[in-house]
């Protein structure tokens, strides 16, 4: 498995991938099960596969984590070659953006990104589906791969790709979870000891509101209020239910309901999402 850092020597890569199918899986690296689950769906379904480690500047707040955020090439591309990838691609901001200021962006519509994590983290949809059609442009991917957990980029990319014709299969992959229901995250390397226990709260708190509505509840105020309980001790964000596909406010005579949690974890704040069809 090859690392690359240069845009063009990749592109050179793939020219020799004539006729193969491509599948692209684009994370930000600090690589865990959860990336690993839709690296091993690419090898899969695909003749090459390629993992983009880049953490993108530009789907960052400006209080936000992006100088901390883990940044461990080795290791993840000890992960990706285990799994059957061949080739990383880790560009250097420079090497992505001449200018970040003067940038041409790919920009959602705003029905899209005025809730949810769109409402709390301004301009971070741009951010990610401006990376993320620059990395289909260069890698001219067959397929590319994205997880449930991010339900809400799921979605933005889906229409996206429908909006723009990109001819890319957008291939959708289930939350991977700790055998205690937490879902993995590059972000929970920053839990210490009981910030473990808060966290997973918002787990608990969606198994819980699944189990309300299996029961019978169809009342969104009750089911919402339900989990807010159990998320106590969190200093949540937001808590709604959509409908899974046209991410618009739940009706309850929708049948389908998604229950997206986003919530900070003390002491350290940490900013972690969850979600669940319930
Ligand atoms: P990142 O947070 O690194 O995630 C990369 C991909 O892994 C995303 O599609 C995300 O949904 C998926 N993923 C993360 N945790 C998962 C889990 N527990 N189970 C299943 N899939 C999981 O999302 C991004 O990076 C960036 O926004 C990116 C799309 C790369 C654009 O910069």
């Amino acid at each position: 498995m090859k690392v690359i850092h240069k845009i063009n020597e990749l592109k050179e890569i793939i020219k020799e991938q004539k006729g193969k199918s491509i599948g692209l899986v684009p994370t930000m690296g600090a690589l865990h099960e959860g990336h690993g689950s839709l690296i091993k769906k690419s090898v899969e379904q695909n003749d090459f596969t390629i993992v983009s480690v880049f953490v993108n500047p530009v789907q960052f707040g400006i209080n936000e984590d992006f100088d901390k955020y883990p940044r461990t090439l080795e290791k993840d591309a000890k992960l990706a070659e285990e799994l059957g990838a061949d080739v990383i691609f880790n560009p250097s901001v420079d090497e992505m953006y001449t200018d970040t200021q003067e940038l041409t962006l790919v920009c959602p519509p705003y029905s899209a990104i005025n809730k949810l994590c769109g409402k709390s983290r301004p301009g971070h949809f741009d951010g990610v589906a401006t990376v993320v059609s620059k990395l289909f442009n260069i890698t001219q991917c067959t397929r590319a791969y994205f997880g449930q957990k991010d339900a809400q980029q799921l979605f933005i990319i889906k229409k996206m790709v429908k909006d723009l014709n990109f001819n890319v299969e957008i291939v959708p992959c289930p939350i991977v979870r700790e055998k205690d229901g937490l879902a993995l995250s590059s972000r929970n390397t920053y839990l210490k000891d009981d910030a473990r226990a808060d966290a997973l709260k918002l787990s608990k708190a969606l198994n819980y509101a699944k189990e309300l509505r299996k029961k019978g509840v169809n009342d969104k105020q009750m089911l919402c209020d339900s989990a807010l309980k159990i998320l106590e001790g969190t200093n949540v964000d937001y808590i709604e239910i959509v409908n899974p596909e046209t991410f618009e406010d739940w009706q309850e005579t929708d049948k389908r309901a998604l229950m997206l949690i986003a919530a900070k974890i003390p002491p350290t704040d940490t900013r972690l999402i969850d979600n669940m069809e319930i």
